[in-house]
């Protein structure tokens, strides 16, 4: 497999991710990943908790050379929400639905090859800007107890809506978290975490800023693409994109890209594919009666 070499330079200078020694010393025996793609590991739960087995069962790993890189979320039984910067150049993936232990795949999961990567076309690497991207699938899932859609949140959450997240990445100073790790956290006030305490003007109006509920705890690296979930019934409010090279710092909260706020673009995707599929794939998607299943 040929690897891109994304990752050095990425981001704003604001926050600069560089995770490749750390995350190759906690990795053994995974050195058929090249250092290139360690710069796809960006965000992990820290001080959170084991998810109960199969209780988010949308949660999706994406997976480069079967090493988990992302989360993404399953929207439709082809496509997956994740984070643009998950894919920064076409490297060839996998995303594997129904998991809950990175190890042990079991019998619950499905892996899927990826038809086709569609970015946000917005996707500014500077600014982080609209850090979406829907992967299609080559396949479709089988819904089961352990894989089943999720839909889009109706409404943008306000400061103080308590949310949650979850994800398969570093935890402390351990490599990936073997088992789906979850983390209650609050939406916070976005002029707030705009101004000069905070992130000082790099809070766009279509991000989201949250902080863990609990003291010192956070997502990190690993995390990224991962969903922001809100509401009684759980559904995307956002897609976990940055947070600060110091994961826990209070003026630096994590920030997820809003997907309410750019639902039409993910409709509009579902529906028609994207203009730049893989090579040699064409974007052709299912009909839009599947909305209805994924609560737009
Ligand atoms: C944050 O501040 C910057 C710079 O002043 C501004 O361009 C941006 O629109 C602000 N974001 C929000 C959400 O208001």
């Amino acid at each position: 497999m040929r690897w891109g070499t994304g990752g050095a330079g990425w981001g704003p200078s604001a926050f600069p991710f560089w995770w490749g020694s750390q995350l190759a010393a906690a990795q053994p025996g995974q050195a058929l990943l090249s250092p290139a793609a360690w710069g796809q590991l960006r965000l992990s739960v820290i001080g959170g908790r084991e998810a109960k087995p199969h209780s988010r069962p949308y949660m999706v790993s994406i997976q480069f050379g079967g090493v988990h890189a992302c989360g993404g979320a399953l929207l439709h039984k082809r496509w997956v929400l994740t984070a643009a910067h998950c894919f920064p150049r076409s490297v060839v993936g996998t995303a594997v639905v129904g998991l809950h232990s990175l190890r042990d795949h079991g019998a619950t999961t499905q892996t899927f090859p990826i038809r086709a990567v569609c970015p946000h076309p917005g996707y500014d690497r500077q600014t982080m800007e609209n850090d979406l991207l829907l992967l299609q699938l080559e396949g479709k899932v089988t819904p089961s107890r352990t894989r089943r859609l999720i839909g889009l949140l109706g409404r943008a959450p306000a400061a103080g809506t308590e949310c949650s997240l979850a994800g398969w990445g570093v935890r402390g100073h351990g490599g990936l978290s073997p088992t789906l790790q979850e983390l209650e956290v609050t939406v916070l006030d976005t002029r707030m975490c705009n101004n000069s305490r905070f992130w000082n003007g790099d809070i766009a109006p279509t991000m989201i800023c949250f902080q863990g509920r609990h003291r010192g705890s956070a997502p990190s690296k690993g995390d990224s693409g991962g969903p922001l979930v809100c509401g009684k019934r759980a559904a995307v409010a956002g897609v976990l994109s940055f947070t600060s090279p110091d994961v826990t710092d209070p003026f630096k909260p994590p920030v997820a890209t809003s997907a309410v706020k750019h639902k039409n673009w993910i409709r509009k995707t579902l529906r028609r594919g994207c203009g730049s599929p893989q090579p040699g794939r064409t974007g052709q998607t299912d009909h839009p009666v599947l909305f209805t299943q994924v609560g737009f």
